[in-house]
Parts: structure tokens; sequence; C-alpha cells
């Protein structure tokens, strides 16, 4: 038996939510927030804890600075109960970095400082680890600078050794959306864009057209749709899934989620209308509190929900 249902590479940082600030930040005043939250952020690990909190059992390797932040990261990777053994400490002028969110009524301000995520290489990665799955996953291509020129070997490694692999890319921050990108898709068997990065992945502006242009590159393309739920589709066959009721309070991490959800079923075998449910299922939960994996740190409120509209979910 493989060690892991799934492995995971990406970048591992934490978000500071300050609630409560006005919208207009006057210079050299001090501005007091009313609540703090400091909460696993970053896409790849909030998809490698809440998989995890799932059941799969998930490995996930990436690079942090021997500082504080870091150390925050890996303890919240390990209350999910993610392997985290081959994640790379490195010392030096570059630390963990950090996103500082500043939730308003109307609009967010989102503040990044990327550090070590950026600088993440190919020989930080643990191969024989990363191959000892079922699966293996990758999140926010475009922000992996260091590691990018040699994503396409990386995913036709872990094809060689046998296993599934998927990618979401989330958004590009430049805009650019390099054809670089279609190279890796070659080896990739789930592709898991939302609509705009389907969009601008496929160069048109028709979401009918991307789907079939993405659809000629990948055996399985996931589409997902915010609260309108999401759509998949395998050669010719086509499936949509309608959204879970919620109360939304953040979407942050729903994307991940959502990720999360599919592949935990993926692995398991289930059919693509049970996938793309359980998908939804995970995406929506996770909007109900704020941050990425706050949801999910609570098992009670998970299984609660699971009970509430797991059936309305198994029904669909
Ligand atoms: N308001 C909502 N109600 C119900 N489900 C939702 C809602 N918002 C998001 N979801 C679920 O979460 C999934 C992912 O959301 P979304 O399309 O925002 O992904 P994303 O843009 O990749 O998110 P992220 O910002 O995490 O990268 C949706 O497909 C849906 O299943
Ligand atoms: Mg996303």
């Amino acid at each position: 038996m493989q060690a892991f249902d799934v492995t995971v590479v990406g970048e591992l940082n934490l978000d500071l939510i300050l609630y409560g600030l006005p919208e207009h930040l006057e210079p050299e005043r001090e501005l007091l927030a009313d609540r703090l939250a400091l909460t696993l952020g970053s896409s790849s690990a909030i998809f490698a804890h809440n998989l995890s909190v799932m059941g799969s059992r998930v490995g996930f390797i990436s690079r942090i600075g021997d500082d504080p932040l870091g150390r925050i990261a890996l303890e919240r990777l390990a209350e999910g109960g993610v392997d985290f053994s081959k994640v790379r400490i490195v010392s030096g002028p570059t630390s963990t970095g950090l996103t500082v969110i500043l939730p308003r009524a109307r609009f967010r301000n989102i503040l990044t400082y990327p550090g070590t995520m950026l600088e993440m290489c190919f020989e930080d990665l643990a191969l024989d680890y990363l191959a000892s799955a079922r699966h293996f996953h990758l999140s926010s291509f475009f922000l992996h600078r260091a590691l990018r020129a040699r994503i396409g070997e990386l995913f036709q490694k872990m094809k060689q050794a046998g296993l599934t692999t998927s990618l979401d890319t989330n958004d590009d921050p430049e805009d650019r959306w390099g054809e670089d990108l279609k190279e890796v898709l070659r080896f990739v068997d789930v592709f898991l864009p939302n609509e705009r990065e389907a969009r601008k992945i496929a160069g048109t502006e028709s979401l009918p057209e991307a789907i079939e242009r993405l659809t000629q590159l990948v055996p399985l393309l996931v589409v997902k749709l915010g609260p309108e739920g999401a759509l998949a589709r395998r050669g010719k066959e086509a499936v949509r899934s309608a959204p879970v009721p919620v109360k939304a309070v953040d979407p942050v991490g729903a994307g991940d989620s959502f990720d999360a959800g599919f592949l935990h079923q993926y692995v398991r075998g289930a059919d693509l209308a049970s996938c793309l449910a359980y998908g939804n299922l995970a995406g929506a939960f996770s909007t109900t509190r704020p941050g990425g994996t706050e949801a999910f740190r609570d098992r009670q409120h998970f299984r609660k929900f699971v009970s509430e509209h797991g059936k309305q979910v198994a029904k669909q």
C-alpha cells in the first residue's frame, strides 16, 4: 500500500486577518482593529489541510523560512493531520510569507509578502516521497517562480511512477497566462480552474468555448463557478452540479476546499457526479467561517454540515 492517498507540492504561509479597520487608512494615525485572526493561508496548504481533515492521507512539500511564522504554519498542518516531514526549512534572508487581509463592509485589501514561496525549487522536492501516493496535486502554478520551468518534468515523473495527477493554477498575478502551462497540462489528469481562469487560459471571453478548448487538452476538466456550483467535462460527457445552499461569510479558500472535496472522492474511484457534489459540499462548507481552514478545524461543525447536506448531495 502507498504511504499517502495524495501528495501535494505548493506554497505554505499564514493569513493575518484584521477586522474593523476604517475604509480610509489615514497616514501617521494609529488605526485600531477590533478583532484579529491568524489562520493557515495559501492555496496549497488550505487544500492539504482540508483534504486531510476529510480523511485522506496527505503528504505535503513546501519551502519555508526558519522563523516563527513557518513554525505556526507547520503546527496548523500538524493539527490537520498532514505529514510535513519533507517540508524544506531554509534559514537565510527570505522568511516565510504572510498575507494581511483587511475585510471592510464593501471590499477587502489583501497585502502579501510572498517570501520563500517564490524560491521553492526542484531540488527542494523529495521525489520518492511525492511518488509514494495514489495521486499528486499542485496548486498555484504562477507563484512558483523558481520551480516553474520544471513543473512539467515533475508532473511527468509522477505520471511515470503511476500516480494520477491534478492541477489548480489559481490566478496569474501578472495576468500573462504563459504558454508553458499547456506543456504541463499534457501530464495532468484533472484540471481544476475557476471560470475566470478557464477563460484566461483558453484565451477566450466565452466560457462554453473555453470549456471546448480545455477539454481537448486534459482527460477531465472541472470548472468552479462560485455560488453557482461547478461543472465537469470528460470528453463528450458533461456533468453539472448545483451549489449547496449556505450562508457564506467568507469565500477565501472555497476553491481549494472544493478541490479537496472533489479529489477526496476521485482517489476513491467515485463517479463524476459524486466527486462534483462532494466538491460543492466542501467549497460551501469552507465559506461558513472566515479564512480557508477555520471551518474545517471545527470537526464537529464539519460532521454536522455533512449530516445536514450530505443526503441532498447524494441525491443529485
Ligand atoms: N456562496 C456560495 N455558496 C455555495 N457554494 C459556494 C459559494 N461560494 C463558493 N462555493 C463553492 O466553492 C467552490 C469554489 O468557489 P470559487 O468558484 O470561488 O473558487 P475559486 O475562485 O477557485 O476560489 P479561491 O479563491 O479559493 O481560489 C464553488 O464551485 C462552490 O462549490
Ligand atoms: Mg482558486
